[in-house]
């Protein structure tokens, strides 16, 4: 063997690279930058009540990522976020340990959140509608599925959702990332309340 070393060094290159890839993120730092963020979705990531500001904490990586990605390109439009929060500003690798951070925090623990069941809703109308249209994304217990990159609904603030499904109507924020997604077309507001209200009973409170 002509260059045993430069051999050897490049087998050790190959071998470490994938490590330096995956470096573990830096929860601390995480913490430092959520400052920016508690402005707006308090300091444990909890939101506020009324849904303004949706909840962040114990949201799947995945998901954080996916969304803090679609608001830094402009797919998605906060300005007061992207600019205020700094989000536009921060590195590929801070957003690593700020989702990270964020996704960490046990709201059951530092500040447990009791999302209220909205009145006038037929509980069992939203049960039978969201188990044979939604399950099979955002699972059972409405807690989210890695697989089909779905986040969870349980546990979010009810008035968030509806905005946000008033979005997916209009084709301002695109459902399951599919442009032809059709979910909530033929739905009435009734049937969104009834969905939004059983998804409240499926909270581990
Ligand atoms: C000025 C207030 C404000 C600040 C500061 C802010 N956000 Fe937000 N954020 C919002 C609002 C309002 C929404 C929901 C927009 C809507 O209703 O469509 C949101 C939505 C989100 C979502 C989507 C959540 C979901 O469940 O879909 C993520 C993720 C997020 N923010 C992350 C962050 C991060 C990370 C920071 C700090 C770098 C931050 N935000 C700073 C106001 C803010
Ligand atoms: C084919 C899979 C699929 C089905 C079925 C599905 N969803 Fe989704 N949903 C997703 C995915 C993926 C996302 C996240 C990506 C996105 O749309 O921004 C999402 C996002 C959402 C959001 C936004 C959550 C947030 O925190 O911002 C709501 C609300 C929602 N879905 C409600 C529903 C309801 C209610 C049903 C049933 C009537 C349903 N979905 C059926 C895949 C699905």
């Amino acid at each position: 063997m002509k260059y045993p070393l430069t051999r050897s060094l490049l087998i050790a290159l190959v071998a470490l690279a994938p490590l330096s890839l995956q470096a573990e993120p830096d929860l601390e730092r995480g913490k430092a930058l959520n400052r920016q963020c508690a402005l707006c979705h308090g300091f444990h990531g909890q939101g506020i009540i009324g849904g303004k500001y949706p909840r962040l904490a114990g949201l799947p990586e995945f998901y954080l990522l996916s969304m803090i990605d679609k608001y830094k390109t402009g797919e998605l439009d906060y300005q007061a976020m992207t600019v205020v929060g700094g989000l536009r500003n921060l590195s590929e690798e801070d957003i690593q340990n700020l989702a990270a951070f964020l996704s960490d925090i046990d709201l059951a623990t530092v500040s447990p959140l009791d999302i209220p069941t909205p009145a006038g809703a037929d509980l069992e109308n939203g049960e039978e509608l969201y188990q044979g249209d939604c399950k099979t994304c955002h699972g059972r217990k409405a807690e989210g599925s890695k697989k089909k990159e779905s986040p969870p609904l349980a546990g979010q603030y009810s008035e968030y959702l509806a905005r946000q499904i008033e979005m997916f109507k209009k084709k301002e924020r695109i459902h399951a990332d599919d442009e032809e997604d059709e979910t909530f077309a033929d739905y009435e507001p009734q049937e969104i309340k009834d969905i939004l209200a059983y998804i409240t009973t499926l909270d581990d409170k």
